[in-house]
């Protein structure tokens, strides 16, 4: 089955707006990657205050593939870029083990 990559940005209160219009503007390449599979920008609601850049690929070489070429160009915004608005990041990695949607009527 697929696996997830979610990458883990801390985000100050301040700087939440400024996040999410880079992702309202973000470069919407990641949609073309061969093995893609799904992709949500989660704001963080209680808990925690990290917003989590959830994605989900057919396997790691997918994964791997868009790192090492359609990714950086994804990250590179447009233009000055004032500083970045998350203080700090981490990648977390899973393998789907269950999956569910809901039955077709
Ligand atoms: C240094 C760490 C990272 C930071 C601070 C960061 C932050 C951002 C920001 C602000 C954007 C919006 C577009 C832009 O302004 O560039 C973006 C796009 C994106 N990021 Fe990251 N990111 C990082 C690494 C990663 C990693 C490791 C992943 C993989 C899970 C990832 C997944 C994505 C995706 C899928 C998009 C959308 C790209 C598209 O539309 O083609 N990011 N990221």
């Amino acid at each position: 089955m697929s696996i997830v990559k979610i990458n883990v940005l801390n985000v100050p209160a301040e700087q939440r707006e400024v996040l999410e219009k880079r992702f309202a503007s973000r470069a919407g390449t990641v949609e073309n990657s061969d093995g893609f599979e799904w992709f949500e920008l989660l704001r963080p609601v209680e808990g925690t205050d990290d917003y989590l850049v959830y994605t989900r690929w057919r396997d790691e070489a997918a994964f791997q593939a868009w790192m090492e070429g359609p990714m950086k160009a994804a990250h590179q915004g447009g233009g000055d870029r004032p500083k970045p608005a998350a203080t700090g990041n981490q990648v977390w990695s899973f393998e789907v083990v269950q999956q569910a949607s809901p039955k077709q009527a």
